[in-house]
């Protein structure tokens, strides 16, 4: 049912629960939170531990092509149902309010005619895996990591009128692992399954279909993140879907943007898992979006967020939507309703790590280089893209280095690909607006002290090192949160939640020093000479050896 009633005298018991579930491309992770703070419990299962028959790495499916990345969503509903047993053994699932599902976004769920009959007759005494493996149109979906939509990605930027075109309607430049070219790609390769299939969810929504037994619609965090939507009228672009496959707005469910309760959940999760028939469960939404609350970033925008991961995104609020001209980054929705912008570094850690192992150097080496080492590189710089990079868009991988930066000169290759980074950071989210006064800093990068400097110095504010583990799932655990007591008139704010789940979780405080700021921002800084780097790099610029040579003169005297 649309809408679905939490039941208020339950609700009074202080010791009722909330559920977030992050399926990400490795794990599922549920995070179950109580109303205090004081209670919380985390679970994960690990895909290729657990399910070594779906064959996986990192939860991916191992293929023949490197830029095809598919995943088996049989294996996504098999985790779901072991995790529900897992809390019901644990006697959690009878305690718990509402649920929210957090999911690794982008990637295409593609379900037959008969999704959901069978959805809604489940039998509780069998599996979800068993009972439902016959309602995909196409046996695995295509994930974030797959890159092989360049040519579905060129027809759509023509077809909507340009790069830039596509960036104001749909908060994205026409974006490889992007649903929106994958779905197109589909239609060209196999028309027929195309034609059977009656419904198109993202990983969010289909996992939150099968928690409340209805399709699901899909939320503008994930939604956005597809090139389908036209961000502005929050609804599905009529001129995006017409450039990607034909009769595809009745295969999409509903876009909502912003939170609402989607339904309770279904008989058969009341059954087998024993969760109350009136849990509400929340419309699903992307990790991005998810991580923006689990960090208490929604509604802030004096902070933003740095996850230093595989790859390295740049991430934080926007109260009002604003595009990049460049077609930078991506817009997608918040659960307020409003918006958030993401830059992607694809040379992230393993940029790092690949300097790192040149010199044979542990992390904790690495970051006492860059502590003892003097900001600016005396004048030494390098353009990190080991492979094609998407900030700035770099399809031919190549590593730069200027102002003499020999190859084996080990303090300055260290200095001179964390200032690269963190300069290319601070260059390409200036279309964001307003500069943060804090950063926060998660994900395995965090505990690089020296690294956590550098980003205080480039961006001059101070830098929080951030201990939140699974900020998606707790994200999704505070976004059921919120839904749930607002609908049952305890008015609370994102405020009041971040401040109870998420405030005391900072670890460390980095200030930024002075003299090191004005190295980066002085006139003839590094953050100018690095621009000009660049330029000349993407063949935009001339030569950049007499800023160089200047800022040489000026800094390193
Ligand atoms: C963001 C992106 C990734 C996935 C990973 O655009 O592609 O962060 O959401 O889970």
């Amino acid at each position: 049912m649309a809408g679905g009633e939490c039941v208020k005298v339950e609700m009074m018991d202080m010791r009722r629960l909330f559920l977030g579930l992050d399926l990400s491309t490795q794990s599922l992770t549920a995070v179950v939170i109580d109303r205090s703070g004081d209670f919380i419990e985390q679970f994960s299962i690990n895909f290729d531990e657990r399910y070594p028959s779906y064959k996986t790495e990192g939860g991916v499916l191992i293929g023949e092509d490197p830029t095809v990345a598919h995943s088996d969503p049989n294996m996504w509903m098999e985790a779901l149902g072991d995790m529900l047993l897992l809390l019901k053994e644990k006697e959690l699932t009878r305690q718990i309010c509402s649920i929210a599902v957090s999911a690794q976004q982008h990637g295409s769920v593609y379900l037959n005619a008969s999704f959901e009959e069978k959805l809604s007759s489940l039998n509780p005494s069998l599996s979800m895996s068993q009972q439902l493996n016959t309602i995909f149109s196409r046996s695995t979906a295509p994930i974030w990591m797959d890159s092989s939509t360049n040519a579905e990605c060129r027809e759509i930027t023509e077809a909507l009128g340009g790069g830039t075109a596509v960036a104001q309607l749909t908060g994205s430049r026409a974006t490889e692992r992007f649903a929106g070219p994958q779905i197109r790609k589909f239609w060209k390769e196999k028309p027929k399954d195309y034609e059977n299939t009656a419904h198109i969810a993202l990983i969010s929504s289909f996992a939150t279909s099968l928690l409340a037994g209805i399709i699901a619609p899909i939320d503008g965090g994930d939604g956005y993140g597809t090139n389908l939507a036209d961000i502005q009228g929050s609804q599905w672009s009529g001129q995006a879907l017409s450039a990607i496959a034909p009769d595809l707005k009745a295969r999409l469910p509903k876009l909502v943007p912003q939170d609402e309760i989607v339904g309770n959940v279904s008989d058969y999760l009341s059954e087998r898992f024993d969760f109350l028939p009136e849990t509400a469960v929340v419309i699903g939404s992307g990790d991005n979006p998810c991580s923006l609350v689990g960090l208490g970033l929604i509604g802030e925008t004096g902070h933003q967020a740095v996850s230093l991961g595989t790859s390295d995104t740049y991430f934080g609020y926007l109260p009002e939507l604003a595009v990049s001209d460049q077609g930078e980054g991506h817009i997608f929705g918040s659960a307020d309703g409003k918006y958030m912008a993401l830059l992607c570094f694809k040379n992230g850690s393993l940029a790092r790590e690949t300097i790192k192992d040149r010199f044979n150097l542990s992390w904790v080496e690495f970051s006492e280089l860059l502590m003892n080492t003097r900001p600016g590189n005396a004048g030494q710089i390098m353009l990190p893209y080991f492979s094609p990079e998407i900030t700035p868009l770099v399809l031919n991988p190549r590593v730069w280095r200027f102002g003499e930066l020999s190859e084996p000169e080990k303090a300055g290759n260290v200095r001179a690909v964390a200032e690269a980074q963190i300069l290319s950071m601070y260059l390409h989210s200036e279309w964001m607006g307003t500069r943060p006064q804090t950063i926060l800093v998660t994900a395995g990068g965090s505990e690089n002290r020296g690294l956590l400097k550098v980003i205080s110095q480039v961006f001059n504010v101070e830098v929080h090192s951030f201990e939140v583990k699974d900020s998606a799932a707790l994200g999704a655990a505070i976004r059921a949160t919120h839904c749930c007591l607002n609908r049952l008139g305890e008015v609370v704010s994102w405020r009041d939640l971040t401040d109870r789940y998420v405030r005391d979780k900072v670890t460390e405080k980095i200030k930024p020093d002075q003299d090191a700021v004005r190295v980066f921002h002085g006139e003839n800084g590094l953050l100018e000479v690095y621009k000009a780097c660049e330029q000349y790099a993407l063949g935009s610029g001339k030569d950049p050896e007499d800023k160089i040579k200047k800022f040489k003169r000026i800094y390193c005297s």
